[in-house]
């Protein structure tokens, strides 16, 4: 059985250390590289863009994951796969209509990326299955979008695993990505439900043992 991926989020890293901090996940398993982009209007939070990924997305071996928590991805998305994005995955929610998504996901394959798109708590999942067949990734958010150390939001697990039964039985081969609130016990709980990749800021940062709090992850 493939195992889950680990994408650990440096929004909980020091940023005084960042390099740092980035190798010692690096060294101790991570797989992915989640970069939580925002801007301050989609989610009352701002945390870095452009430059910052630019500089670090070469300096590694996993992958760079960027998730964009800003109101107009439609005009920033070639430039954060030019920047080094491997996955972008941008919001359901900033998008205006459907042709949109449709035309950003057209937009991060011409540029050469892998194309996510996410859904906040409270959006369902339904919502996103018109544009399956398109997507690279999916990102179930349990928690509200902005900041990290937050409680998971429970009622992730049962769209997971409607997503889950859904891409099964249309042989579609998109990945599930859950992130917010993720330690051992809701990590196992998202797996069981049919996550592929689990993205980790507090849990595995605070970790007095990172090696081990990212093994956990990975069942
Ligand atoms: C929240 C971010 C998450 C967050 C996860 O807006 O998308 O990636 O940093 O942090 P934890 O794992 O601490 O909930
Ligand atoms: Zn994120």
């Amino acid at each position: 059985m493939k195992k889950t991926l680990v994408a650990p989020s440096i929004l909980s890293a020091n940023f005084a250390h960042l390099s740092e901090d980035i190798k010692r996940i690096q060294d101790a398993g991570a797989d992915w590289l989640h970069f939580d982009v925002m801007d301050g209007h989609f989610v009352p939070n701002i945390s870095f863009g452009l430059p910052v990924l630019k500089d670090i997305a070469h300096t590694h071996s996993m992958v760079n994951d960027v998730h964009i928590m800003i109101s107009n991805p439609r005009e920033y998305a070639q430039k954060f796969v030019e920047a080094g994005a491997d996955y972008l995955t941008f919001h359901y929610e900033a998008c205006r209509s459907d042709t949109e998504v449709f035309d950003i996901i057209d937009l991060i394959h011409h540029a050469g990326g892998k194309a996510g798109i996410s859904i906040k708590p409270n959006t369902p999942v339904d919502k996103i299955f018109p544009f399956l067949y398109s997507l690279d990734l999916v990102l179930i958010m349990s928690v509200e979008p902005g900041f990290g150390g937050q409680s998971f939001i429970r009622e992730a697990l049962g769209k997971i695993l409607r997503l889950r039964s859904y891409l099964d039985a249309n042989d579609i081969k998109t990945l599930i990505e859950v992130d917010g609130g993720i330690n051992a016990i809701t990590g196992e709980e998202c797996t069981k439900m049919g996550a592929d990749v689990l993205v980790a800021g507090s849990y595995i940062f605070n970790a007095e043992n990172i090696e081990e709090a990212i093994r956990s992850l990975k069942l």
